[in-house]
């Protein structure tokens, strides 16, 4: 699959707590009622497999580690069966897709734990899973103001359970792949209101869709 195929593949990044779910949710229903068909899918997850390494890979560990490589392989995989199960044939079908997470996130988390961009986005390759997106948001905010929206009935799952230090690795990893990729990826700032977000959200990706209609 390659980006010749005529629809439109948004995704929504950032920190645990950045208001992605809500960003995408919200997004896809003021697509919608625009016109377009709009799927919207969460990585890991949506697909029978994504959704059981998702449970596996968010169960907190105790007394061992995920070895950085491991849990790159274990998203891929998830992210494999996502993109040729759902993804690439409702892009083929000329839809939007919105992705809660994608790509970044295996390059930022696995990032901050050491592991090269460049290993990643060859794991991609040779696994046949290079189509990037066309829109990439990035919702960036303070570490603390993420960690301050997490439910405090919920007892935090194995990422959420990283240090602040490593949390700010990965919101610094954010902010470094808006800048490496700056065709694709914008940066929010999203320590706002959600409607305020919303309408910015909305009018990138609108702004995006019209660029890529009349390329
Ligand atoms: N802009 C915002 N301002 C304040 N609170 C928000 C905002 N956006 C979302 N929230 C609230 O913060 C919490 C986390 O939002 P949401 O679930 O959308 O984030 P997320 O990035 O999907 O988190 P996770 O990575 O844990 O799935 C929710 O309770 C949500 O209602
Ligand atoms: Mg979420």
């Amino acid at each position: 699959m390659t980006d010749s195929d005529s629809g439109f593949f948004i995704t929504v990044e950032g920190l645990d707590g950045s208001g992605k779910t809500t960003q995408a949710g919200l997004l896809a229903e003021a697509l919608s009622k625009e016109g377009h068909v709009v799927k919207v899918v969460r990585d890991p997850g949506t697909t029978v497999l994504g959704e059981r390494l998702r449970e596996l890979l968010l169960e907190p560990t105790s007394g061992w580690e995920l070895e950085g490589w491991a849990e790159a392989s274990l998203f891929l995989a998830a992210r494999i069966q996502l993109a040729h199960e759902v993804i690439y044939p409702a892009l083929a079908r000329g839809e939007v897709v919105v992705s809660d997470r994608y790509l970044d996130s295996n390059l930022v988390y696995q990032g901050a734990r050491g592991v090269p961009w460049d290993g990643i986005m060859a794991m991609h390759r040779i696994c046949q899973v290079e189509r990037l997106p066309d829109l990439t948001l990035i919702l960036d905010l303070p570490v603390a103001t993420a960690r301050g929206r997490r439910a405090s009935d919920l007892p935090p799952d194995r990422v959420e359970s990283e240090s602040s230090q490593y949390h700010e690795r990965v919101r610094a990893g954010y902010q470094a792949v808006a800048r490496t990729f700056p065709a694709r990826a914008v940066l929010l700032q999203a320590d706002q209101q959600p409607g305020d977000l919303a309408m910015e959200c909305q009018r990138v990706a609108r702004e995006r869709l019209a660029a890529r209609r009349s390329d």
